[in-house]
Parts: C-alpha cells; sequence; structure tokens
C-alpha cells in the first residue's frame, strides 16, 4: 500500500476542499444560471432570487419575460445531453440540486465541447419557441418569408417561420463573455475562446437542422397550392447532430499553456462547424472525485451489445453481476362482451447486468 507523508495528505485535503468549493466557483461564472432549472419561476421569484452572474442578471432585468425560456433551454439541454450519453461511460451526470456540472466544464475535452454547444443550441431553441408562439412582442415569426415563395412550382410562404435569428442573439448574449470574433483564431485558443466557438457550434446547430414544412390546399387535397414555412427540428433532432460534432471532435492547442509548438502556430483556423477541444479525456472507468468521475460501477449494460453500453466496453474490463428481476405485466388481454377486457398477470424473470 502508498504510504503518504503528511505533505501529500494535506494537499489530499486542499484539493479536496478545491472540488467542494469548486460550485462555488463555478458561481461567479455564468454556469450558475443551470440552477434556474430547478428554482420555480414565478412571477414573485424575480430574476434577482434567481442565480445569476451580475452580467446576467442585468439582461435578466431587461428582459424578464425570457426567463421561462431560459428555464426552458437549460433543462432541454440538460435532459437532451443525458439523454444522447445514456449509453456511455461519461452520461452527463450532474449533481443533483441544483443540476450544475462537474469538473467536465473547465477540463477543456470534447465533453465540456459538448456541454457548451447543447447549452447555447438549448437557449436557441427554447427562446425561438417562445417567439413564434408569439409569448413576446419582441419577436416573432420570420418576417422576411411572408409574402414570397414561387407561384409558377404553385407554392408560398406562410404560417409562422421560425426566427431564429432573437434566440440566437440572446443565447450569445447570455453566454458568451462578450470576447471579441473568434473564428479566424490562429496559433491555439484560450479556455474561454474554446468554449465560446463550441457555443457558435451549438446555435449553428439549430440553423442547420432547420427545416420546410407545407400543407397543401386545393380541391380535395389536390395540392394545386400549398403553403410552406421553416421551422426548428425537435430538440432531439440537434442532439443527434451535436453527438456527431462531437465524435468528430478535433484537438487544438492551448495557447495559455506555454510550449505552443511551432505547427501549431501555423495550423490553419478550425472549421466554423466542429467542435474543438484541448486535452484527451480520461476513460471514466473508475470514481475520480478528485476530477468529479463518477466511474461506471453499478452502472447497467448489455450482454449483448457491441456498442458502448456492451458490459465489456461499460465496465472496462472489470466484469459485471447479474441479477434476476422480476418482471410484472398484464399479458393476453380480451376484450369481453360488453365491456371490459380481462387480462392475466405474467411475471417474467429478466437478467439484469451492472458493472462491477
Ligand atoms: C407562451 O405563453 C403561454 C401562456 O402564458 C405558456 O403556456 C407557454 O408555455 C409559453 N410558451 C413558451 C414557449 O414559452
Ligand atoms: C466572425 O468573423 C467572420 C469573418 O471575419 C464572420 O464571417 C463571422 O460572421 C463572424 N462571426 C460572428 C459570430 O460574429
Ligand atoms: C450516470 O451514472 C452514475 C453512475 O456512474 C449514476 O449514478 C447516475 O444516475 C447516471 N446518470 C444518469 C443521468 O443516467
Ligand atoms: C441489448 O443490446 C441488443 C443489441 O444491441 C438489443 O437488441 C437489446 O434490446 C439490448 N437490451 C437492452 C435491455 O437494452
Amino acid at each position: 500500500m502508498e504510504t503518504r507523508s503528511p505533505g501529500v495528505r494535506h494537499m489530499c485535503t486542499l484539493s479536496l476542499l478545491l472540488v467542494s468549493v469548486c460550485p462555488l466557483r463555478l458561481c461567479s461564472s455564468s454556469w450558475m444560471w443551470l440552477g434556474v432549472t430547478s428554482a420555480g419561476i414565478s412571477e414573485k421569484l424575480g430574476c434577482a432570487n434567481l442565480p445569476l452572474s451580475p452580467r446576467q442578471l442585468f439582461l435578466c432585468r431587461r428582459k424578464p419575460f425570457l426567463l421561462p425560456s431560459i428555464q426552458d433551454g437549460a433543462r432541454l439541454a440538460v435532459s437532451e445531453c443525458q439523454s444522447q450519453f445514456r449509453h456511455e461511460r461519461w452520461n452527463c451526470s450532474t449533481s443533483q440540486q441544483p443540476p450544475v456540472f462537474g469538473h467536465e466544464l473547465t477540463s477543456g475535452t470534447k465533453e465540456t465541447a459538448f456541454i457548451y454547444a447543447v447549452m447555447a443550441a438549448g437557449l436557441v431553441h427554447a427562446v425561438t419557441r417562445s417567439c413564434s408562439q408569439g409569448n413576446t412582442t419582441e419577436c416573432g415569426c420570420d418576417a422576411r418569408l411572408q409574402g414570397g415563395g414561387s407561384a409558377v412550382d404553385g407554392w408560398h410562404w406562410g404560417g409562422c417561420s421560425d426566427h431564429i435569428q432573437y434566440g440566437t442573439w440572446f443565447s450569445r448574449k447570455f453566454m458568451d463573455n462578450n470576447m471579441k470574433n473568434t473564428s479566424t483564431t490562429r496559433g491555439g485558443y484560450t479556455l474561454n475562446s474554446m468554449n465560446q466557438h463550441n457555443s457558435e457550434v451549438g446555435r449553428q446547430a439549430i440553423e442547420q437542422t432547420m427545416s420546410t414544412d407545407c400543407r397543401c390546399h386545393g380541391v380535395s387535397g389536390s395540392c394545386a397550392v400549398k403553403t410552406c414555412w421553416r421551422m426548428m427540428a425537435p430538440f432531439d433532432r440537434v442532439g443527434v447532430y451535436l453527438k456527431d460534432r462531437y465524435e468528430n471532435s478535433v484537438q487544438v492547442s492551448d495557447r495559455s499553456r506555454r510550449k505552443t509548438r511551432r505547427k501549431d502556430q501555423r495550423r490553419p483556423p478550425v472549421d466554423k462547424q466542429r467542435l474543438i477541444f484541448f486535452n484527451k479525456s480520461p476513460n471514466y472507468c473508475l470514481e475520480d472525485r478528485r476530477r468529479g468521475v463518477a466511474g461506471t460501477r453499478g452502472r447497467r449494460c448489455n450482454r449483448t451489445s457491441t456498442g458502448s453500453d456492451s458490459c465489456n466496453l461499460l465496465c472496462c474490463g472489470r466484469g459485471y453481476n447479474t441479477h434476476v428481476v422480476r418482471h410484472v405485466q398484464r399479458c393476453e388481454c380480451k376484450f369481453v362482451w360488453c365491456c371490459y377486457v380481462r387480462c392475466r398477470r405474467c411475471e417474467s424473470m429478466n437478467d439484469m447486468h451492472t458493472c462491477k
């Protein structure tokens, strides 16, 4: 067993302390606003009672009508992140109350990149939906499309096209540190400009996944005339899109580190549609409280799968336990004249596997 000198032990407590203080440190960053997902928002509970940074508080006071959308956006993003990563070793878990992310917010990994992108996208999505529903006078449907179309092809713009510009503007204001445009950064990023780049990828994802929907008019559904509108994809489509970006993200150099290699200096700027990260991710296998890694012990795995949820991959080769779970269902239901349904109770025993 490892022996530790008192000095080393002291360092350990210090870093553990940092972890528990970390949420406080995050409080001063703009991430405290994740706490809005659990806050009950009512008229009485104004901006001042919410976990916002000074800049966000200022925005909130100027636009209190967007409060429900900020809350919706954060919820949308967290639940989509958890759904996209439910079969992965890192499952996008947050601490419970308030639901904040831990180390992965500042680790500069692919996971940091995904979180920023999905949060920025969630905010655009929620604010835009509120605009389209006519909930505020500051934004509405996309007026540029109204009245246009093609008479020859028998369609015109109509209905309410989602106007994402306002939501995109708001998402930038709310999340970005008002840094200069970073899309042409050469010779490395800072954590701030990396986050801002990735948030922008998230906002662009809303635009990239928009589609056109049409409705037919004409005698008995002849579709002689069509009314069309542009609409945002459901947020789970945005989640799939961003998960793909995550899997194809690119490593860039961290300018705040002294040793920037020459090679990096000459590297062309990264495509605006790609997520970027500095650091390789930990393998997320074992619990590491200092880094906020939960580990995969106790996670449910799939013995027959070959994907990331397979027992082999998810449990990192440590093996798994098998439990038998009793499942009770209604079955063999029959319609009985007249008028009810009679079912039997069926029991089945299923194997459930969890990582050691
Ligand atoms: C718009 O306002 C209505 C009524 O206040 C509310 O029920 C609805 O959830 C709001 N929609 C959005 C997207 O905020
Ligand atoms: C950043 O600058 C580039 C070129 O200078 C421009 O095309 C792009 O629209 C700008 N992006 C933002 C978010 O302002
Ligand atoms: C993620 O995994 C941990 C165990 O590693 C588990 O406690 C937690 O409930 C999971 N979170 C989600 C959102 O599935
Ligand atoms: C396990 O994986 C297989 C193959 O991917 C799939 O068909 C099955 O539904 C999964 N089982 C569970 C319990 O998720």
